[in-house]
């Protein structure tokens, strides 16, 4: 799929659906929030969240004290309705309007979340694209969590394919940069009472 095509999806979902009109919608993101407890973070670390979307991520950091959040997603109406969220909040958030396979990072982050975005690149070439820009815009030492959803989990999200993941498979896409730190499987219930298996890995950049 073609960035103009994809921007148009995600432009249509955005505009059309409520926020808990979508399988991926949570009112408190659980299982990152531990991931970001795990590393011990200060406060002026610098994080991103790749497809945030209007996820309640930033909510959540921003209610912890975190001072240097960016969020990345393909649609422009996906961080508007973020910023219309946050209101005032919004002025303390780097926001990025940004295909993530075109991303050129201009910082090197401290943590590098993404749920739900990466299982969408389904070619080798796009997802070992993104693993090149991973590496280019974490610091050294930085930690990366990624969720997708697992091999358990459905084959299509907001009607697209995806690519599934189990632990191996993930650790070893991002194996020539990364150590794997600590991997497991979530059930997500969605906003329909339908139940979606993720994995969600954790590495450290080594070097
Ligand atoms: C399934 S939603 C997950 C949203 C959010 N991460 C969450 O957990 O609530 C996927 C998100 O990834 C974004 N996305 C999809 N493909 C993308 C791409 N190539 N570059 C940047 N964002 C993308 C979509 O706009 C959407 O917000």
């Amino acid at each position: 799929m073609e960035t103009l095509q994809k921007k148009e999806h995600w432009e249509n979902i955005y505009g059309t659906k409520q926020a808990n009109e979508v399988s991926w919608f949570q009112q408190y993101p659980k299982t990152s929030m531990e991931f970001i407890e795990l590393f011990s973070l200060h406060k002026d670390s610098k994080i991103i969240d790749i497809g945030g979307g209007d996820s309640h991520f930033v909510d959540a950091l921003l209610e912890k004290g975190f001072e240097n959040i960016t969020v990345l997603d393909i649609s422009a109406t996906a961080i508007e309705k973020a910023k219309a969220r946050l209101g005032q909040r919004a002025e303390n958030v780097w926001w990025i309007v940004a295909d993530i396979t075109e991303f050129e990072p201009e910082e090197k982050y401290d943590f590098w979340h993404d749920r739900a975005a990466f299982h969408f690149l389904t070619t080798e070439e796009q997802a070992d694209k993104y693993v090149e820009i991973a590496n280019k815009g974490i610091a050294i030492g930085g930690h990366l969590v990624l969720g997708t959803f697992s091999e358990n989990g459905p084959k299509k999200c907001s009607g697209l394919d995806i690519k599934q993941y189990s632990e191996v498979s993930m650790s070893a896409k991002f194996e020539k940069y990364f150590k794997r730190i600590k991997c497991i499987t979530e059930d997500h219930q969605t906003p329909f009472n339908t139940i979606q298996n993720f994995m969600f890995c954790s590495f450290q950049k080594e070097n």
